[in-house]
């Protein structure tokens, strides 16, 4: 093995131990990309290898974690999982539940907040259909920090989310916009709604941890959506087993488009596409 291969192991184990993700072995270049811009950010005087030793030691952890996550999402991704929220999930509960219990919501991998915005924005859509009050909580975690931060800040380029939108939501409804100049360039920014943002409590939190800070049977819904893909099949089906149990028998688990159940299969019903509801406990 040359320098590099040995550098990029080294990357590969340490993320493995703080994260549970796994790198592939064609991310050589991603690997040399975010190790350099790391160094910038950090600041640190050394060459890569020291500083590999230092976030061994316990220093730069969260910067090198920041560096590592992919946190690529959009609001509405996967729409039809809202609108299953909305259409079966919701009325299902206030069925059963009636209005002043409350529904209480994961979501286990956040990034930037959009996902969790837009499980917030269907409950308000639900509740004026429905008529009927929704006393939603949303529990909203990632590992990255920096992340975290921009999702309690809530705001967003108006031109990427435009597009974004399902027809049944009318975006003014939950967002104040804002011209800025940028460079020259007038930009438009939208900012969550307070309204929206006091639903949802953002957290960090590590899947890749022994045990999750909640009570067994907590949450009504859980969205486990495009993490599990940065994990082995070994540690995608451990992280999904442990999620189960936060699950309330009858409550809804939201997966992404490319990811399995694995063991759970035999302990839900399948509701629609990724979509499963919990029958009974492993
Ligand atoms: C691609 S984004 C998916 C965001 C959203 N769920 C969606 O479907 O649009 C993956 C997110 O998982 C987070 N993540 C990766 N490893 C994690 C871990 N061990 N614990 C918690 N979050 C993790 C990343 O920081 C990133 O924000």
């Amino acid at each position: 093995m040359d320098k590099t291969q040995l550098l990029h192991e080294k990357v590969k184990k340490l993320l493995y131990n703080l994260t549970g993700i796994t790198l592939s072995d064609n991310k050589d270049v991603m690997i040399s990309n975010r190790l350099y811009k790391l160094q910038r950010d950090t600041k640190f005087v050394g060459n890569l290898d020291e500083l590999l030793d230092k976030i061994e030691e316990g220093d730069y952890v969260n910067e090198f974690i920041n560096s590592f996550t992919t946190n690529k999402t959009h609001f509405f991704r996967e729409e039809f999982h809202f609108e299953d929220l909305k259409n079966r999930v919701i009325p299902e509960f206030l069925a059963k539940n009636g209005s002043s219990s409350p529904f209480k919501l994961y979501c286990s991998a956040s990034s930037t907040g959009e996902e969790p915005y837009s499980m917030a924005m269907t409950i308000k859509e639900a509740q004026e259909e429905l008529n009927q009050t929704i006393n939603a909580k949303i529990i909203a975690t990632d590992i990255d920090t920096n992340v975290l931060q921009y999702a309690a800040n809530g705001v967003y380029r108006y031109a990427k989310s435009s597009k974004e939108f399902p027809s049944w939501i009318k975006p003014p409804k939950y967002f104040k916009k804002r011209v800025v100049e940028n460079f020259g360039n007038q930009e438009i920014l939208i900012k969550v709604k307070d309204e929206l943002k006091n639903m949802i409590t953002f957290q960090k939190m590590n899947l890749n941890d022994a045990s999750y800070p909640f009570d067994a049977n907590q949450f009504d819904v859980i969205f486990c959506r495009n993490v599990l893909i940065y994990f082995s099949a070994a540690d995608q089906n451990a992280i999904l087993k442990k999620l189960f149990k936060y699950l309330k028998i009858g409550g809804t688990l939201y997966i992404g488009h490319s990811e399995n159940p694995h063991d759970l299969i035999n302990y839900v019903q399948k509701a629609g596409q990724n979509t499963f509801v919990k029958l009974k406990e492993i």
